[in-house]
């Protein structure tokens, strides 16, 4: 319930983003890709103070000020890029979480990178803290002092850690020095778990696109001359901190140690790391049938390996004598019941008799000897010159209160589990006048990248290609998503008013053999 409003919402706002964007530099298309970049972004400026950083108590803060003032046309837009870049991180960051549960994209075989994805939210905040650390001025203070005072609740350190802040003589080099290998050694860390982070994607969108990317350091640049970040007075532990601006992307914890007794924050954080972490198993998915490989029909092409999104593929070496060198393995762990591999797979072609119509992998509950069966009773009693067929991927626009006289409908898994050569086959074999595919929007393909391996499929830019021979003005793809049902009733009409116009023969007239072979 609450999650359908928050898929609803994202929709919605998505939706204005791509006419604002474009599907292709909508953020929320990629928010995982934006978060890898504002880490480079941060990592690469983080380089560049920490050469003119001194690591010194007394002399972390002049370093800092004279970067920020002295050479504020560079080392100062590094420091304030530095800021935006890790604020940003945090925004993406919790967009992106909210994204994924939203549109349930994190349970099941997804499970892993939604597991590894927590721990990274502790080590962006462990980075974000010690660096404000570093500056040593009076949020620095406030900082260490309140960090160090909650640490202590926890009643793990033989000597209390907040001692080093008593006073100016108890706070020594050496501590500092470690707060800054802390603020090094973690992006070291959080760079390897957000690499395993991505293992089960294949093809993973670590890039924005080029336009996002500048646009967004276009933008960090400019508020970072418009508004650079600056430190608060220097540090000085003989005074109490009474105010400091707080940045709320980081810090907004801190006012509650004020309020609530450590160990409950403790309790209140760790609980909910764990309660996170365990997202996917509450309530658990229904796991479908995972893809099964045909081994007689497998001819180890490996077109199923290039186009499976989840890693769930690899080529082993032979294992029935045949004379082909692989054959696929499915990894059932990482499966999600796609489809997509099925759509990609030669062999999974409705031209082949309906008694032999195994594909080399196929999923169990819905094999593509069903998509054909379904085909043809979908459309068996179409009438008059319009009749169209619609293929809808499970996640695009609602199909079925579309179908009548002259329109059938067939669900997919996904845009990409239907093989190209079943339009060619409905249109060429005159089962259906014209074929509609609606799936979801460019860049949200529930199953990540079903609906561009399709569109690259029908561009015949992709094997397996829609023939050339498809009339082109005959078949109509429609990306406009589970909320787009107006612009495929806009498309069905249009698409149906120039069938009309083609004067198209009638198909019992026109391939009677052809059909009964089909429907044995
Ligand atoms: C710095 C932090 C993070 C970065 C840079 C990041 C980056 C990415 C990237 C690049 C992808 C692949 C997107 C694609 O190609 O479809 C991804 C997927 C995913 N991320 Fe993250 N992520 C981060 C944190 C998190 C966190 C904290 C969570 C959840 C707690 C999370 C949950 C997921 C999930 C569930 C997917 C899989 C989506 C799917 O199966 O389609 N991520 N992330
Ligand atoms: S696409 Fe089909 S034929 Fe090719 S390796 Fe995969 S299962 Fe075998
Ligand atoms: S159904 Fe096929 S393409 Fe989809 S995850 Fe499973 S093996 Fe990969």
């Amino acid at each position: 319930m609450v999650r359908r409003f928050a898929k609803q919402l994202f929709e919605r706002t998505e939706r204005v983003f791509d006419a604002a964007f474009s599907p292709a530099w909508n953020p929320f298309h990629h928010l995982g890709a934006l978060g890898w970049y504002f880490f480079w972004i941060v990592l690469a400026t983080g380089i560049y103070l920490y050469i003119f950083f001194d690591t010194g108590i007394i002399n972390a803060y002049q370093s800092v000020d004279s970067i920020t003032h002295g050479q504020w046309y560079a080392g100062g837009v590094m420091r304030s890029l530095h800021r935006y870049a890790s604020d940003a991180l945090v925004v993406v960051v919790f967009v992106h979480i909210a994204r994924e549960w939203a549109k349930d994209r994190y349970r099941g075989a997804r499970w892993f990178a939604w597991f590894t994805g927590v721990p990274v939210l502790w080590f962006i905040y462990i980075c974000g803290i010690s660096g404000y650390w570093l500056v040593w001025d009076r949020l620095a203070q406030y900082v260490a002092i309140e960090t160090t005072e909650w640490l202590d609740t926890l009643g793990i350190f033989g000597e209390p850690v907040a001692r080093n802040f008593l006073n100016g003589e108890a706070l020594s080099d050496r501590f500092f020095t470690l707060m800054v290998f802390v603020h090094i050694l973690v992006p070291l860390f959080m760079l390897i778990l957000m690499w395993i982070h991505i293992q089960r994607n294949s093809h993973a969108d670590m890039n924005p696109p080029t336009g996002l990317a500048v646009g967004t350091l276009a933008t960090m640049t400019v508020l970072s001359l418009l508004f650079p970040a600056l430190s608060h007075a220097p540090a000085n532990l003989d005074t109490v901190v009474t105010s400091v601006n707080l940045d709320w992307f980081y810090l907004s914890a801190y006012p509650m140690l004020n309020v609530l007794p450590g160990r409950w924050l403790w309790a209140a954080f760790g609980g909910g790391t764990v309660v996170l972490a365990l997202f996917p198993w509450l309530p658990r998915l229904r796991r479908p049938p995972v893809a099964e490989v045909s081994l007689p029909n497998c001819n180890g092409c490996a077109r199923c390996v290039a186009d499976c999104p989840f890693e769930a593929i690899e080529m082993r070496a032979r294992t029935d004598g045949l004379v082909f060198e692989q054959e696929a393995v499915v990894d059932a762990g990482n499966c999600v019941s796609c489809g997509i591999c099925a759509g990609a797979c030669p062999t999974a072609t409705p031209f082949r008799r309906a008694g032999g119509l195994v594909a080399g992998i196929d999923l169990p509950d819905f094999t593509v000897a069903t998509l054909r069966e379904q085909t043809l009773a979908a459309t068996a009693n179409l009438k008059g010159e319009a009749r169209v067929l619609i293929y809808g991927c499970l996640q695009g626009p609602p199909i079925e209160r579309l179908a009548g006289d002259s329109v059938g409908t067939v669900r997919l898994r996904c845009s990409g589990h239907l093989p190209p050569s079943f339009i060619d086959f409905v249109i060429t074999r005159g089962h259906a006048s014209g074929v509609i595919i609606a799936g979801c929007r460019p860049g949200d393909c529930h199953y990540r990248l079903g609906g561009q391996w399709a569109r690259e499929r029908f561009a015949a830019t992709r094997d397996p290609r829609l023939r050339a021979r498809v009339p082109h003005e005959r078949f109509v793809q429609v990306w406009s998503g589970i909320a787009g049902k107006r612009e495929l009733e806009r498309a069905l009409k249009q698409l149906q008013a120039r069938l009309a116009g083609l004067g198209l023969y009638r198909r019992a007239e026109a391939a009677p053999a052809q059909t009964a072979v089909d429907n044995a």
